[in-house]
């Protein structure tokens, strides 16, 4: 089994769901672990018996770069910064941000010429690394310094590539290249948050400018005492922020592409919603409710390859969970991406067909049944402001480009702590016949009804 596990931990979890059932002990060595895949056993370790749970030893080995950040921290102090930065998600915010991220998928595009080729992954990375830069510091961060967050992210995932082959980590105390590469970086890091939230703090005390950004936010958002975030913590929730709001929308466009690349008819009707709904306009948030057909393809794109593949927890105390005892410190994992390909729910489960999604699916499935963004109290803080920009960024390039697949062939997975492709994902630039009478900005948009 331990092998089956290390050398496809996917196929080996699906395996196991589907011929051992809704909950299997895995023989990990000094790792007891139990894989649930029954909606009712997640629901309750995610939400009812939320409290009996901690996050588990992998998601606990970021705190050497997360800190106290959102995504690691427990119990009161975990419900304190959720708590002050909620607001900073409600949806009237993301509206805010909405205009970020057509802008900066709209200078991607510009950039692409007719018939060249591109890696599609790469590209996302960066397209979705400069809009949560941009929607947390604004004009704040200049291009050199995203590039010089995104070289330490890229080497922060290095780092955990194989966490889950081996569950080890090396201390960042040994003396290797690798160790003193990655301290620097994240020293090189830590002076540039702590300079920008320093200075932004500074002008909002002698109040010099008025921003309009997340952390200005963060920045301004007190705890029912009045307290603050010092300048450390912000440190820790924008480390956060980046590493949790990047990689995974990023992943969640480049597969899209690659689905949408093999099939040419959802294609086409994506093609034709965006051309009736925006009508040569660049796309904006209102559009959201109108583009069901491009939700739908992102739907089912998260459901196919789920970019947090995989949920852990650890009991804090010994409890029983489906009828079995949990031992304190067991770990318990939930994959989204084994209750995606639950053939009752999802009939012809390994095809990409997102006209499933269009007669109000999401709304008729039980609980935790998809469940891209977890759930329960700890579900993604940034599900409303991802939904927003894989929406209008597909949006904004369909509308403009076709990308060609080079190798149509699906990608080999990497499951580390998100589902990345092995390789690059070549695609060719096929400039779409609108886009040559160039798209009207967004301050041309007529008035809507
Ligand atoms: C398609 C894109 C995304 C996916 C699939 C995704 C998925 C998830 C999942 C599954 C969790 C829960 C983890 C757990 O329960 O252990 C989570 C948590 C979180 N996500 Fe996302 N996420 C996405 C985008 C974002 C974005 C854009 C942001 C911020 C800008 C973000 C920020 C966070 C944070 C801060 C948490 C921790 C919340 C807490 O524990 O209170 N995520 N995400």
């Amino acid at each position: 089994m331990l092998r089956g596990f290390i050398g496809d931990p996917m196929g080996f979890a699906l395996r196991c769901a589907r011929e051992k059932g809704a909950i299997v002990e895995l023989p990990i060595p000094g790792l007891p672990t139990v894989l649930i895949s029954d909606p009712a056993l997640i629901e309750q370790v995610l939400l009812k018996d939320h409290e009996l749970y901690v996050k588990d030893h992998f998601t606990r080995l970021l705190t050497e770069v997360l800190g106290q950040g959102l995504l690691v921290s427990e119990g009161d102090f975990w419900r304190r910064q959720r708590r002050m930065m909620q607001p900073a998600f409600h949806h009237k915010r993301i509206a805010a941000y909405a205009r970020i991220m057509v802008v900066e998928t709209r200078a991607m595009c510009d950039a692409f010429r007719d018939g060249e080729e591109r890696d599609v992954h790469a590209e996302m990375m960066h397209l979705t690394l400069r809009i949560v830069a941009r929607a947390l510091f604004g004009a704040g961060i200049s291009d050199a310094q995203a590039k010089l967050v995104e070289a330490a992210i890229a080497t922060m995932m290095q780092r955990y590539l194989g966490i889950l082959g081996s569950g080890l980590v090396l201390p960042l105390s040994l003396p290797t290249p690798a160790a003193r590469r990655f301290r620097r970086q994240m020293a090189e890091l830590d002076i540039l948050l702590l300079g920008i939230i320093e200075r932004r703090r500074s002008a909002l005390h002698a109040e010099a400018e008025a921003s309009d950004d997340l952390l200005d936010m963060l920045l301004k958002m007190q705890d029912e005492d009045g307290a603050r975030m010092s300048n450390a913590q912000l440190r820790d929730e924008c480390m956060t922020l980046f590493l949790a709001g990047h990689e995974t929308t990023a992943l969640t466009l480049t597969y899209c592409v690659h689905l949408l690349g093999k099939d040419p008819a959802a294609e086409a009707r994506l093609h034709q919603e965006l051309d009736t709904v925006l009508a040569g306009r660049v796309p904006q948030v209102d559009d959201l409710q109108q583009l069901v057909f491009t939700r739908a393809v992102i739907n089912e794109s998260l459901r196919l390859y789920p970019p947090a593949w995989s949920i852990g927890r650890e009991a804090s105390t010994d409890t029983s969970l489906g009828g079995y005892r949990i031992r304190k410190g067991t770990q318990i994992w939930i994959s989204p991406y084994i209750m995606h390909r639950d053939l009752a729910h999802f009939p012809d489960a390994e095809t990409f067909r997102p006209e499933r999604w269009l007669d109000g699916l999401e709304k008729e499935l039980p609980r935790y049944v998809f469940m891209p963004f977890g759930g329960g109290p700890r579900i993604c803080i940034g599900n409303a402001f991802a939904l927003t920009e894989a929406v209008l960024a597909l949006a904004t390039i369909a509308q403009r480009m076709r990308l060609r697949l080079v190798d149509t062939r699906d990608p080999e997975l990497v499951p580390t702590i998100t589902l990345r492709p092995k390789g690059p994902l070549r695609a060719c630039v096929e400039r779409r016949e609108a886009d040559r009478h160039e798209t009207r900005g967004q301050d041309s948009n007529p008035p809507r009804r």
